[in-house]
């Protein structure tokens, strides 16, 4: 695999072009449905893409959790699972793989990713510490502040550029750590966080050198460092790519330095290992204990943590898969392919590209819907009633409110367009790329959308919303006039 994206396969042509390196054998039909059929499909989900009924989707680009396509072999390991409540071979195998990939010595299940948050949270934790980090996750922003903590977010300059060359956008800004640890002492520092190929600011990675660099400082000071690996497998692909010190070095000695930097790790496997569930791992039995506790009480018994045992089985195939290049470079190949297709035509993207999926930015693609009127919400919708492909909307309708009950403004407002693991085909992403040229076109007929019905909690999931105009009939009349009646 290079840097072009084309799993150094060269072209006749001189195109470059992400020649899928597996077949695909079991499949899935899918439906395109009439235009008017899917803006009736989003006005009842109230304009929130995760409110759909995939029955109404064609092209499911919402996230990669948990929709990653499953290898052969993973699928067969799922027939041998040895179901027991306690001492569970399958779970014996997923230790092994993890030990065998991160080289971590004590392993902790739970349910998902955010199941190790909570005990991550509730555990180290204390009212009124900080948490610095390259920057937050949803989820992981609501356990730690639930808990009494403060998300301190020490990105560097280049970080929420949307238009950058810079190789390792997820790092943390070394002075502005060392800044936290003045202002707020080592004592009410829960630990430093740092998150691979970070999601929220587009999928982007951070640097074995930045690594290296926050850990001296953490251990100068004694902060316990914590790694979020869910997108591991993705951050390690870049550091070979990107990072000219480790362009010899293997994916397998990538991911075990990266991992020797972290005093504990936690994963969604629902990304990492193409399954679903969750896990944290140590090398420190003290840190180990301190957690122990909260998975059986919360998750299940030590051996399954809430996972099912065949999702265990798949886990542990699927770990050890996360270093076969050819299944790490596909999704961010995919996404560099589109990514390059959309600049070409002028559309804001985030670049570089980076993992997990391709990242429109909102505000750049209808500059004239105000934030206040969520402009992320309003493409994430509008893209969905031209061509029945769902993402994700990753801005201010996926923050907060403040005190006083107004919106806490995104940083970037984002259409996430997720690129699963070796789930969709070229042609599919041709078919994604040309709706978006067709709606760039047109953006003057998007307009914004406003709450009806907002819950308090991660109110992107359940939230119903509502166009603040008859915009997305006049974008359905201008979509028949141009394609007559194609899908
Ligand atoms: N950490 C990161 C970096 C994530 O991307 C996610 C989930 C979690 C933690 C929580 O894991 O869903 O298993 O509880 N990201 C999904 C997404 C939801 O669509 O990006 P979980």
């Amino acid at each position: 695999m290079n840097q072009n994206g084309s799993n150094g396969i060269r072209f006749f042509s001189g195109e470059s072009i992400p020649v899928e390196l597996h077949k695909v054998r079991i499949v899935q039909k899918l439906h395109l449905k009439p235009i008017d059929e899917r803006l009736e499909a989003i006005h009842e989900g109230g304009y929130n893409t995760f409110q759909l009924n995939t029955k109404d989707i064609f092209l499911d680009m919402l996230t990669d959790s948990g929709t990653n396509a499953m290898s052969d072999n993973q699928v067969s390991s799922m027939l041998q699972a040895d179901d027991a409540y306690a001492g569970s071979q399958s779970f014996y195998k997923m230790e092994a793989a993890l030990k065998e990939v991160f080289g971590v010595e004590y392993v902790l299940p739970v349910h998902q990713g955010r199941a190790a948050e909570n005990v991550i949270s509730q555990t180290f934790i204390k009212k009124g510490q900080v948490i610095p980090m390259n920057y937050h996750f949803t989820t992981t922003k609501e356990h730690m502040e639930v808990n009494g903590g403060k998300v301190l977010e020490i990105y560097t300059d280049e970080a929420l550029k949307i238009n950058s060359d810079h190789p390792f956008k997820g790092n943390i800004d070394i002075k502005k750590f060392k800044e936290v640890i003045d202002t707020y002492g080592a004592e009410n520092i829960s630990f430093v966080r740092m998150e691979a190929s970070t999601n929220l600011i587009g999928g982007q990675p951070f640097s074995i050198q930045n690594m290296r660099e926050v850990k001296k400082l953490a251990d100068e000071h004694g902060i316990m460092f914590v790694l979020d690996a869910s997108l591991i497998g993705e951050n390690a692909y870049f550091i070979k790519e990107r990072e000219e010190e480790f362009k010899n070095t293997s994916i397998k000695d990538i991911l075990r330095l990266m991992c020797d930097f972290a005093d504990v790790i936690y994963f969604s496997s629902r990304k990492v290992s193409s399954t679903r569930g969750g896990g944290i791992c140590t090398n420190n039995k003290e840190l180990m204990l301190k957690m122990r506790d909260l998975v059986v009480l919360f998750e299940g018994f030590m051996t399954y943590g809430g996972m099912s045992v065949r999702e265990i089985e798949a886990m542990a195939v699927g770990l050890m898969e996360t270093l076969d290049d050819t299944v790490i470079s596909q999704s961010p190949a995919f996404i560099k392919f589109a990514v390059d297709q959309l600049d070409k035509a002028g559309i804001p993207v985030i670049k570089p590209a980076g993992a997990l999926g391709c990242h429109i930015d909102a505000k750049g693609f209808l500059p004239h819907v105000p934030q206040a009127e969520y402009p992320a919400g309003a493409l994430a919708a509008a893209l969905f009633i031209i061509s029945g492909c769902r993402g994700m909307e990753r801005g201010t309708i996926s923050s907060v409110r403040d005190e006083n009950g107004n919106d806490i403004l995104a940083d970037v407002e984002l259409l996430r367009l997720a690129f699963p693991r070796r789930v969709f085909t070229l042609s599919q992403t041709m078919f994604v790329m040309d709706r978006l040229k067709w709606l760039h076109a047109n953006r003057e007929l998007v307009g914004g959308l406003k709450f009806i019905d907002e819950p308090k909690v991660l109110r992107f999931f359940m939230g119903h919303l509502a166009p603040t105009s008859n915009w997305p009939e006049k974008l359905v009349a201008k979509f028949k006039a141009d394609f007559g009646d194609s899908l």
